[in-house]
């Protein structure tokens, strides 16, 4: 992988190891003040590492628990200009991310002035531009579904080219804007241009990009996590099973059920080589497809990347050696990285995706009650509709059972009627 490495400019490099803070611990400064930052800070706390996040508002869900939360936008470079800065005497030892919407050319000025960036721009591109990424993913032979920009040059030949791949495809493919998407707002299944034709729009008047892919018959979704030290080091958690609603993840099941060893050994290869080739530092979630190979047997192909913790990692949290959120401070920091050992048979995730309560914490004394063994994660945030609030992980030997309680549990905090005998009562 030195070849691409060493065709990086030099500018967006940078020396191993953290920079030293002149007194006290490592300061990991976070951009953003979602939940992703907020499950940092157990694990910072635990390594008695100094957490700084920008939050977007004074009670965002990370400055809820984290004590040195400045408030400000990923787009204001003075902010993040004064998160690294030194604060009491101590300046940051490395800046990271909790979502990829930053500016890369401060990045990049950062790091020429000495701050670790990770992971760096020339890797975060990769994550914020779907095309981008498609691109370099072929250059790397990744396999990727059949994908085609769209052209931005007017509304007409963007319809043109959407009508010749969707008769290439057979009809039916998926448009994506390449900037900008998250939890499936900026994926549309269309079989006409004119299931666009607002998007196409939008792009001429200066919007983001737009790219179309074959609508992949994949038999369900996969994700490899992977973490990356700048020394190199890699480490790879079981593949998992991710399944979506209305284009957003609801559950995660750890390890995926059925997966061979053989295509989970492939699907950890792909999230190596990209981790590699893209030189990401911290945690890399690649989410992939899984589906019928030209042999009849199963193969993977990448759906996208996200460089940082990811919802298909908050299993970890519970059910492994290692979490993802102590595994990408470890790797930002450029420390030696955890076991990735599954530490249960089977853990399963559920999203708590909107609610009918006034409060979350509201349904604590029944879910607590009826899932004694339930690890409830709740994230501080307001309640709107299908907005991820929280999840709860269950683990155990049973894999029909973990994942009806992981998913009980998370409907009660929904506010959503629940049968709750317990496993010993339904035993009894
Ligand atoms: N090419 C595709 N074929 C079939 N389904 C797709 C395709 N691309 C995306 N999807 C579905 O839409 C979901 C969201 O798409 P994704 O590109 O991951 O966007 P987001 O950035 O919103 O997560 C995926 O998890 C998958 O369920
Ligand atoms: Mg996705």
């Amino acid at each position: 992988m030195s070849a691409t490495l060493d065709s990086l400019p030099s500018s967006s490099r940078e020396p191993s190891g953290a920079a030293p803070s002149p007194a006290g611990p490592p300061v990991v400064a976070v951009v953003g003040g979602g939940q992703l930052a907020r499950m940092m800070a157990p694990a910072a706390g635990e390594l008695g590492i100094h957490l700084r996040v920008l939050v977007e508002e004074p009670m965002s869900s990370a400055a809820q628990v984290v004590t040195d939360t400045p408030v400000g936008v990923a787009s204001d470079e003075a902010a993040i200009r004064s998160l690294i800065a030194p604060s009491d005497g101590v300046a940051a030892s490395v800046l990271t991310f909790e979502h990829e919407h930053v500016p890369n050319a401060l990045l990049t000025d950062l790091i020429e002035h000495g701050t670790p960036v990770r992971p760096g721009p020339h890797a975060l591109v990769q994550a914020q531009d779907k095309i981008v990424m498609r691109r370099r993913l072929t250059e790397l032979g990744v396999p990727c579904p059949r994908w085609a920009p769209l052209p931005a040059s007017s509304p007409e030949e963007g319809r043109a080219a959407l009508a010749a791949f969707l008769d290439e495809v057979g009809g039916e493919a998926v448009v994506k804007t390449s900037r900008g998407g998250y939890d499936g707002k900026g994926v549309r299944v269309v079989s006409s241009p004119d299931d666009v034709a607002d998007w196409f729009t939008a792009v001429a008047d200066g919007g983001p990009a737009l790219l179309v892919e074959e609508k992949v018959p994949f038999v369900r979704e996969l994700a490899a996590l992977v973490a990356r030290r700048p020394s190199g080091e890699v480490r790879a958690w079981p593949v998992v099973e991710s399944v979506q609603r209305d284009g957003v993840c609801s559950e995660v099941i750890a390890p995926a059920p059925g997966l061979s060893a053989e295509l989970d050994g492939r699907a950890r290869e792909i999230a190596t080589t990209v981790a590699e080739g893209l030189d990401v530092t911290g945690v890399l979630a690649v989410e992939m497809f899984e589906v019928a190979g030209p042999d009849g047997g199963p193969t993977v192909l990448v759906n996208e990347l996200a460089m940082r913790p990811h919802n298909s990692g908050h299993w970890t949290i519970d059910g492994a050696v290692t979490s993802q959120f102590e595994q990408h401070l470890r790797a930002v920091l450029d420390l030696p990285l955890g076991a990735t050992t599954p530490t249960a048979a089977w853990t399963v995730m559920a999203n708590v995706l909107g609610s009918t309560l006034d409060e979350l914490t509201d349904a604590l004394p029944e879910v607590l009650a009826a899932f004694p063994e339930a690890r409830v994660n709740l994230y501080g945030k307001g309640i709107r509709p299908g907005r991820k609030l929280g999840h709860v992980n269950v683990s155990g030997d049973d894999l029909d059972e973990v994942r009806r309680r992981a998913i009980a549990a998370a409907a009660l905090l929904r506010g959503e009627p629940v049968e709750t005998t317990t496993e010993e009562e339904a035993n009894a």
